[in-house]
């Protein structure tokens, strides 16, 4: 897939992977509808984008809201004259015990992961099908294949990024539009506070940059991936929990124990 003039709508484009993914999709002649919540951010990269030659506006929108995606969609799709690729990349992370989770953080992590970007997802799509031509790419996570313990709502959205992710392309099979899911490790941005941060440390899990991983997601883009899973061993260990489980319980138990002690510290 060619990303020169394609037209992308990419959420959480502010900070972290999705800013990284605005600067390199906006060198490689991509127009851009960055989404996040503070315009501020998102202006200060589109001034960029467009300083070196490329398209980009802001938009803000907050991925939690119930309604507003039809509305928001059109307004890009006026402003672009179409769309080609929608990023859904914004998330939020969730370190904790699950019992001492707060109502409201799980209510805001589900919508934030998974509900808003079906309910986007579900505004563009009539868009791509009806030209019978686009992509559809949902940002997963590692955490989408194994589930961690202390991040238990955080990894249930990830699962369920994947299921969509998997059901939407077999649904949409005999069109034109595809649908990629990427599955990052862990990435130094500002989604990991500082307890997993020594957590990793501890426990030895590598952590990439997110000019890196924004490199890799676009290689997938280009490359037209079904699945494409960041980093060795996560890649291997995603598989056999898909088909051993009782080993990988085994292997995470000392990640588990040094959880426990840090979490208590972080909540
Ligand atoms: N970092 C990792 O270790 C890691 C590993 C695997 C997968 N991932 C996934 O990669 C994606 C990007 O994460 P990141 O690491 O780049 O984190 P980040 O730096 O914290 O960026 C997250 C982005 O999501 C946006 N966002 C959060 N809540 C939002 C809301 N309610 N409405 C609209 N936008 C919202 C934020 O924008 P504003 O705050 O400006 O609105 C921000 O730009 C996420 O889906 C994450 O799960 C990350």
């Amino acid at each position: 897939m060619n990303l020169n003039d394609s037209r992308i709508l990419l959420t959480g484009a502010g900070s972290g992977i999705g800013r990284s993914l605005a600067l390199q999709l906006g060198k490689k002649g991509a127009n851009l509808a960055l989404f996040g919540r503070n315009v501020a951010k998102l202006n200060e990269i589109a001034f960029e984008i467009r300083a070196h030659g490329g398209k980009a506006s802001a938009f803000v929108f907050d991925m939690t809201d119930s309604s507003g995606q039809d509305g928001i969609v059109q307004e890009v799709i006026q402003s672009m004259g179409g769309i080609d690729i929608l990023i859904n990349n914004a998330g939020i992370a969730g370190f904790c015990e699950f019992s001492n989770q707060n109502p409201d953080d799980i209510e805001r992590l589900i919508r934030t992961n998974i509900t808003g970007p079906i309910l986007l997802t579900r505004a563009v799509l009539p868009h791509l099908v009806r030209k019978n031509s686009g992509r559809i790419v949902n940002v997963g996570s590692t955490f989408g294949s194994i589930g961690f313990g202390h991040f238990s709502v955080y990894s249930a959205t990830k699962f369920a990024m994947r299921g969509f992710s998997e059901s939407l392309r077999r649904e949409l099979d005999h069109t034109g539009v595809g649908v990629t899911y990427v599955a990052p490790r862990a990435t130094r941005t500002a989604l990991n506070e500082d307890a997993v941060v020594e957590l990793n440390r501890r426990t030895g899990i590598a952590m990439d940059d997110a000019d890196d991983v924004a490199g890799w997601i676009i290689e997938a883009i280009e490359a037209e991936a079904k699945d494409y899973y960041i980093g060795w061993p996560e890649k291997f260990f995603a598989r056999l929990n898909g088909i051993f489980p009782r080993l990988v319980d085994n292997a995470l138990k000392k990640n588990n124990r040094i959880a426990r002690g840090l979490v208590k510290h972080a909540n």
